[in-house]
């Protein structure tokens, strides 16, 4: 019997402040994960500055693809396609990720696949759990995102519930600049609220009308910041270990509930959790507490790959090449690219 060919994917992914590159091997395997991180710099300014951050991907690119491949120890010769995030993200850093993948396809000849960049959140998953496959429920936390998907197989995605304001990282970092904490808002919110007493204040868990598995995060950002109001005009000082556990638990509350409700509503056999603030750990924490007495298999990936990389956009774009989904030449950046769309 002839054995089974590997395929090598070298993915770039620059949809925001990450320059990233990675080789991942059957779409489960990272051979490397190179990620070179701009929060430094746009720390100084309190957020991700646009213009900025394609300038440093253009600047860095190069330098990260060579290194993802010298740690892989391949050269463009092994690799059998180039998976590239092309949406959605800021339009100028995005940018750069594509052209990039399209020189390196064009010049060796190797096919190009755009990939969704929650496709490729969600994909993460795939890389430590080797036995996870679709069907699955899978929440969608990011700084961008926040979505209840129904996984029915790969590539095909059924977005269930989505947030109606603010996305959930989005909600930890306008909360951690009102309470002092600065940017990036997530990492700082888990680590002071260990210090923190969760019950001392009562920030409200909202419910949207009608959709049960949607969110709104505006209403406890709001309250928060008349807590630290009502706290300065009364001459109290605020305790920002208090309010942000306290914050923490209001949005894990909501995310979990909603998370295990669709799971059961949609009789999902498994949960899996995605992006950037399924690192948090109150929310693995409280997930894993609900998922146990709920008897719901629960996964997410590790802190590394929850946050952007590029090993997450080759395990989705190994499903997509798989499925004989190939790009051309004209594959542009699209910021507002909707989950399933192509
Ligand atoms: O997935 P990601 O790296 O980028 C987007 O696609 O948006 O997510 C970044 C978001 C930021 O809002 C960041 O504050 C949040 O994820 N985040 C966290 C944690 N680590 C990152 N939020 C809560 N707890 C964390 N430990
Ligand atoms: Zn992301």
């Amino acid at each position: 019997m002839e054995e089974k060919k590997d395929i090598r994917i070298l993915a770039i992914e620059s949809s925001c402040d990450e320059t990233a590159a990675a080789v991942v091997k059957n779409g489960r395997e990272a051979l490397s994960n190179v990620i070179s991180s701009q929060i430094d710099l746009h720390t100084l300014y309190g957020g991700v500055v646009p213009e900025i951050a394609s300038r440093k991907h253009i600047e860095k690119i190069n330098y990260v693809i060579q290194e993802a491949l010298d740690q892989a120890n391949v050269t463009l010769k092994d690799l059998d396609a180039i998976g590239v995030t092309y949406g959605p993200g800021l339009v100028g850093a995005l940018l750069v990720g594509v052209a990039e993948a399209k020189a390196i396809s064009y010049a060796a000849k190797l096919p190009l696949i755009g990939v969704h960049h929650i496709e490729g959140h969600i994909s993460a998953n795939y890389i430590e759990h080797k036995e996870l496959e679709p069907p699955f429920a899978c929440l969608v936390v990011s700084g961008g995102h926040t979505h209840l998907v129904i996984v029915r197989d790969y590539g095909a995605y059924e977005i269930i519930g989505r947030t109606r304001d603010d996305a959930a990282g989005e909600a930890f970092d306008k909360v951690a600049r009102a309470i002092g904490l600065g940017y990036p808002g997530g990492p700082k919110i888990d680590r002071v609220s260990r210090e923190g007493n969760p019950d001392a204040v009562h920030f409200p868990r909202a419910k949207v009308e009608g959709a049960p598995y949607d969110f709104s995060f505006s209403g406890v950002k709001s309250a928060v910041l008349n807590h630290i109001n009502g706290c300065r005009m009364k001459g109290e000082e605020i305790c920002q270990a208090d309010i942000a556990a306290s914050f923490q638990k209001a949005v894990c509350e909501v995310l979990v509930s909603h998370a295990t409700e669709a799971v059961r509503d949609y009789h999902m056999p498994k949960l899996a959790l995605a992006g950037g603030v399924a690192s948090n750990s109150a929310l693995r924490c409280m997930m894993e507490e609900a998922c146990r007495k709920e008897k719901i298999p629960l996964y997410y990936p590790s802190p590394i790959l929850c946050t952007d990389n590029a090993v997450m956009i080759g395990a989705a774009a190994y499903y997509e090449y798989q499925k004989g989904v190939r790009h051309g030449l004209d594959l542009n950046a699209v910021p507002n690219l909707r989950l399933g769309e192509r």
